[in-house]
């Protein structure tokens, strides 16, 4: 932490005119000072500054603030950094509270690469502009791929020469310790002998937010099968991949400007992008993008375009990930660059104009670019568009903050007509996933559904005994009796079917009914082998006629599962395994139909506050009924 005694001697010497003065040009009028606002585009200067008052004041957008906010809000600083960077103008040393050794001796090792990778970047550049090596070999290639100086300049271009150590020998001669060097990635040691890593090879460096050298990337010249293109920096205490978005610190204002940020995948891309003016634009390193690069990005902008090559990897790159923007509230485009060009080469061919113009025309919607894909690959089959539907309504899940709603909605109307579903049943899956995201894993069928009225559950079992027909309790007797004993994931039919009933609090109407399930589980926990003919001689008349008319009931299980196999031939494994699914889908169903019919009861007679929970309640078992319905083959296509 910053001492107070320090915050307080950069608040006296701090001079607001002199800080704005940094970024925006200022010209004094009366007591104030003017000039162009630097936080939105304007023609006619509003910015103002106010000496006396030590205040600025836009009057075309309205910013205003201190010197402090100024630079935090110029900069994208944290206060702490904005108290840094006025320190460091005006020469005041930092007293820090509350550093602990382990955080100093961090801090340290920090400082030092962060040394040595300025140092490297400045023997680099000197290497590519000032030595006959770098003139010929590395400046002409960038020259003649269109680089023009200024924007090489900028952007700390450098190169690495093709001797050994050249780059080893000029650092450790400047004092750079070699355990850091090797820590840095700039050099390597092999067999007592230390080597340049990035020999022959053009460096750009990656600089963070505030222009600081995190690490380098450096590319062959020319091609090259034998070698990588690129090698970066290794993971170190600063270089952190996941973290890191190429060009940021000379596109941060741009983005902020434009309130967009365009992401691309290569080095080569951002920089030619900038020299042809459009500078919002930072890159990936063609990885998918993490949850650390995406909140950078958020810090300055919620409108993400993403911006590929066409190609399938491209695509593919750019999907993964994106997901993850949704989550964070950004608006995510998506545009793809034609015949085999990259924004690199595009930008080259048709100019920056007609570049702007086809971002602007071209770009799609994240979310209805992922279904036109996924359409495409599915086809006409049927099941295929099944898991679109599931995966579309999964990424709708991730718009879950309170103000996604409308845009949920929105993508719902929208993704149900190219699809032609039930607007409903999409809304449903898609608040079903939702739910599951709140609750982690969904309930079971039944349970804890009315934690906070426990008066409900009994009452559901009386309705349940008298409104029901049996024959759902039969299914799954049946599948007991003749099935029972049959391998079913590792254990028996009857394990599965006991555990699904207790875990679900699955209930027999039927008293008799309850009586052979209850028989069954006996007989089986006690070792024996219960089969029909143990029920067809038990001496209880009752119980065995009543098994008799279980086992002879025809019950129509799924009428339309047969459609479901066509051309399939079923061996007698398929046919049990179905059987007992679908036998015990059914009583799960009527559990929760019974289930919410009770609780519409209950919100007649509830008081206002009851009603919401109710309502709420009544959502989560409608969800469980669709979903349920669904894997009984009800599929949601019209
Ligand atoms: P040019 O071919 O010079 O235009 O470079 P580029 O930046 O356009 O490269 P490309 O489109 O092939 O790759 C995009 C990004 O992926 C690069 O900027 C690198 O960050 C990364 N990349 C590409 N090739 C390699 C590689 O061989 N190794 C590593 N580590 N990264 C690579
Ligand atoms: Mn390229």
């Amino acid at each position: 932490m910053i001492s107070p005694a320090t915050i307080q001697q950069i608040q006296s010497r701090i001079d607001i005119v002199d800080v704005v003065g940094n970024f925006v040009r200022l010209r004094k009028r009366g007591g104030n000072y003017l000039g162009l606002c630097p936080f939105h585009n304007e023609k006619t200067p509003s910015f103002t500054v106010s000496p006396t008052k030590e205040i600025y004041k836009c009057f075309g957008c309205g910013k205003s603030g201190n010197s402090i906010s100024f630079i935090m809000e110029h900069e994208k600083y944290s206060y702490v950094e904005a108290l840094k960077w006025l320190a460091h103008r005006y020469n005041i040393e930092i007293e820090e509270t509350d550093v602990n050794p382990e955080q100093k001796q961090r801090l340290l090792l920090h400082e030092s690469l962060f040394a040595i990778n300025n140092f490297a970047k400045n023997y680099f550049s000197d290497q590519l502009f000032n030595t006959e090596e770098g003139n010929d070999v590395a400046l002409s290639y960038l020259k003649h791929r269109g680089f023009r100086e200024e924007i090489i300049k900028k952007f700390n271009i450098g190169f690495n020469p093709s001797e050994n150590s050249a780059f080893a020998n000029a650092a450790i001669k400047a004092q750079y310790s070699k355990e850091n060097l090797v820590s840095a990635g700039l050099i390597a040691e092999r067999n007592g002998k230390i080597y340049d890593s990035y020999r022959g090879r053009i460096i750009f460096p990656i600089h963070n937010q505030s222009g600081k050298i995190l690490g380098f990337g450096a590319r062959l010249i020319g091609k090259n099968d034998k070698a990588p293109k690129y090698i970066n920096t290794p993971e170190n205490e600063i270089y952190v991949k996941g973290k890191i978005l190429y060009g940021i610190y000379f596109a941060r204002q741009a983005i902020d400007k434009a309130d967009e940020c365009l992401l691309v995948e290569g080095y080569t891309d951002v920089i030619s992008l900038h020299q042809s003016g459009i500078e919002n634009v930072v890159a990936s390193g063609g990885t998918a993008l993490t949850p650390d690069q995406l909140r950078l990005i958020k810090k300055f902008t919620n409108n993400l375009t993403i911006i590929y090559d066409g190609d399938s990897a491209g695509i593919k790159a750019a999907l993964r990930g994106l997901d993850l923007a949704l989550e964070e509230g950004l608006d995510v485009k998506l545009l793809l660059i034609p015949d085999n060009e990259d924004p690199d080469s595009y930008v080259n061919k048709v100019g920056a104009a007609k570049f702007s113009d086809f971002i602007k025309e071209n770009k799609k919607d994240f979310v209805l670019f992922q279904l036109e894909v996924m359409l495409q690959e599915a086809g006409n089959d049927i099941s295929k568009k099944s898991a679109v539907v599931n995966h579309i309504a999964a990424t709708l899940a991730k718009l879950n903050k309170v103000e996604d709603f409308i845009k949920r909605q929105d993508y719902v109307r929208k993704i149900s007509q190219t699809l032609n579903i039930e607007e409903e049943g999409l809304n449903d899956l898609v608040n079903k996933l939702l739910r599951e995201k709140v609750n982690k894993v969904l309930p079971p069928v039944g349970e804890k559904l009315f934690s906070g009225e426990p008066s409900a559950v009994p009452e559901v079992e009386e309705e349940v005994a008298i409104s029901e027909s049996d024959k759902f309790e039969f299914a799954v007797l049946r599948a007991l009796i003749e099935f029972g004993l049959k391998e079913w994931e590792g254990e028996t039919v009857a394990d599965h079917i006991f555990k699904e009933i207790e875990d679900n609090e699955l209930e027999f109407g039927n008293e008799n009914n309850l009586k052979v399930y209850n028989l069954y589980r006996e007989w089986y926990l006690n070792g024996s082998k219960p089969d029909a003919s143990g029920f067809l001689y038990y001496d209880d008349r009752e119980i065995s006629s009543h098994v008799v008319q279980i086992l002879d009931l025809q019950v129509e299980i799924s009428p339309n599962w047969k459609d479901h196999y066509d051309g399939k031939i079923f061996t007698r494994e398929d046919l049990y395994k179905e059987e007992v699914r679908y036998a015990l889908i059914y009583l799960k169903l009527r559990k929760v139909k019974s289930l919410i019919r009770v609780n519409q009861q209950e919100m007649q007679k509830a008081e206002t506050e009851e009603q919401i929970i109710i309502l709420k309640t009544h959502q989560l078992l409608k969800v469980l009924e669709i979903e349920l319905t669904a894997e009984l083959g009800g599929v949601i296509f019209k």
